[in-house]
């Protein structure tokens, strides 16, 4: 779980939203729960995005709960008890001491208490802010809660009357990323470059998909690193199926080998693609077909500066897209028409970018309402451009089952953007001279 970030950019994070919520308002949020794999072997556990923006606790069975001007103090944690006996078997655990001296707890109580206090702190506040329909075996413990209150209300106790979905208002947050955020998200961005460094020098025809995987993992392990999704590695027309994870295939001299992989550092994701050639060499049809991709990543690059549209990369990559699908014969007709008619998406059938943050495919709206969102410096975003030519009989024969996507990390900043993993080879010499060396 290291590294961690200061306990007062979490408290200042939890005072920020706090002012949203005002003294009429309570806020409950609970972490993840520990996922099975199966029987009792767990998958590895990751605390809940939102609860570790806000706490940094790291343990599972948790619950923050926010009460803007409460008398005994605003920030109350519900967390496991210390327990030697289960801590030999399950690990530390920091326990309500610990959620007091170390994570910014104003109050802090053993999670089995949670039930039997809810109740009196949910009276006299007008507005629930909870993540409404995350889990609705929390819901309906929030509805028991609110119940017991309304046994009460012949004795004068108030029971909130709104429900909020704090969701969006942490989301709307996190979605402008401070100097710290940026700086863990760098070193994921520099621990992912390694790794795909890494496999383009250990690349050798015969190599299996997943022996490819294991460069990754080994380099983000070294790291303290985790993936940040499923690593994929795609060789060949395996590169045409967009979330192809198997990677069980062998690698053969004459593909190209599609890589999205990256490392979670510190809570936070890269997410960096790169397509190169098996044995080292780029054949004429795939330089085409990369050469096309590159430029529309370039442009749709240029495209990311504050006060454009959130769909301008876009715009600008299926622009470069399609031009060059026209002009190498795979689209016929005119360029404006066949972006009306979103031609190019037999061929580029996702999207250009996301949010990119704690979560790969982060928080935060894309529209305003009907329109695009305005890019502020802060936002971080992949540009992502792909092309997928399968192998259809009406698909030239030099250009089947060839599949590339170029993925980069980028900011916006106050004047344009700056991309995190830009020290990554991309362009055909760069990759073939990395792959030599
Ligand atoms: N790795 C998931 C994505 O590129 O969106
Ligand atoms: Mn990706
Ligand atoms: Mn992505």
């Amino acid at each position: 779980m290291k590294p961690t970030l200061d306990p007062e950019i979490h408290a200042r994070r939890r005072r920020r939203l706090m002012r949203r919520i005002g003294k009429t308002g309570i806020a409950i949020l609970p972490t993840a729960p520990v996922c099975y794999r199966n029987r009792d072997a767990d998958y590895p556990y990751r605390p809940d995005s939102d609860f570790y923006y806000l706490t940094g606790f790291p343990e599972p069975e948790a619950c923050l709960v926010m009460v803007p001007g409460h008398p005994e103090g605003e920030v109350w944690l519900f967390v496991r008890p210390r327990d030697p006996e289960q801590e030999t078997w399950t690990g530390r655990r920091a326990g309500v001491e610990g959620a007091l001296r170390d994570y910014g707890a104003d109050v802090a109580h053993p999670i089995n208490e949670l039930d039997q206090r809810m109740p009196e702190l949910l009276s006299h506040r007008r507005r629930v802010y909870f993540p409404l329909g995350r889990d609705p075996a929390f819901d309906r413990r929030v509805g028991e809660w609110l119940n017991q209150l309304r046994a009460k209300t012949r004795s004068g106790v108030h029971v909130p009357t709104e429900f909020v979905a704090l969701d969006h208002l942490i989301h709307e947050q996190r979605l402008i990323k401070g100097r710290e955020e940026l700086r863990l998200m760098k070193q994921a961005a520099e621990i992912s470059m390694e790794a795909h460094r890494r496999a383009m020098r250990a690349c050798q025809p015969g190599m299996m998909e997943y022996q490819l995987e294991a460069e990754y993992l080994h380099t983000f392990r070294r790291h303290g690193a985790v993936p940040a999704y499923n690593t994929i590695v795609a060789g060949g027309a395996n590169a045409c199926i967009l979330h192809y994870t198997n990677n069980d295939q062998p690698l053969q001299a004459g593909d190209l080998v599609l890589i999205d992989a990256g490392a979670e550092y510190g809570l936070y994701a890269a997410d960096i693609t790169r397509t190169f050639p098996v044995d080292g060499r780029f054949r004429p049809a795939q330089r085409e077909i990369y050469q096309l991709v590159l430029e529309a990543q370039r442009a749709a690059i240029a495209a990311v500066r504050p006060g454009n549209p959130w769909n301008a990369p876009h715009e600008a990559a299926v622009h470069v897209l399609t031009e060059g699908l026209v002009a190498i014969g795979l689209l016929e007709g005119e360029v404006e028409a066949l972006i009306a008619d979103q031609a190019y998406r037999r061929f580029y059938m996702h999207r250009t970018g996301h949010w990119l943050g704690m979560d790969v495919h982060d928080v935060g709206e894309y529209k305003e309402g009907d329109d695009w969102r305005t890019l502020k410096p802060g936002m971080v975003l992949t540009v992502e451009p792909g092309l997928y030519l399968g192998e259809e009989r009406d698909i030239p024969r030099r250009y089947r089952g060839i599949g590339v996507r170029i993925e980069d990390d980028v900011v916006v900043t106050r004047d344009g953007c700056r991309v995190l993993t830009e020290a990554l080879p991309k362009t055909i010499d760069d990759i073939e001279a990395l792959m030599a060396s």
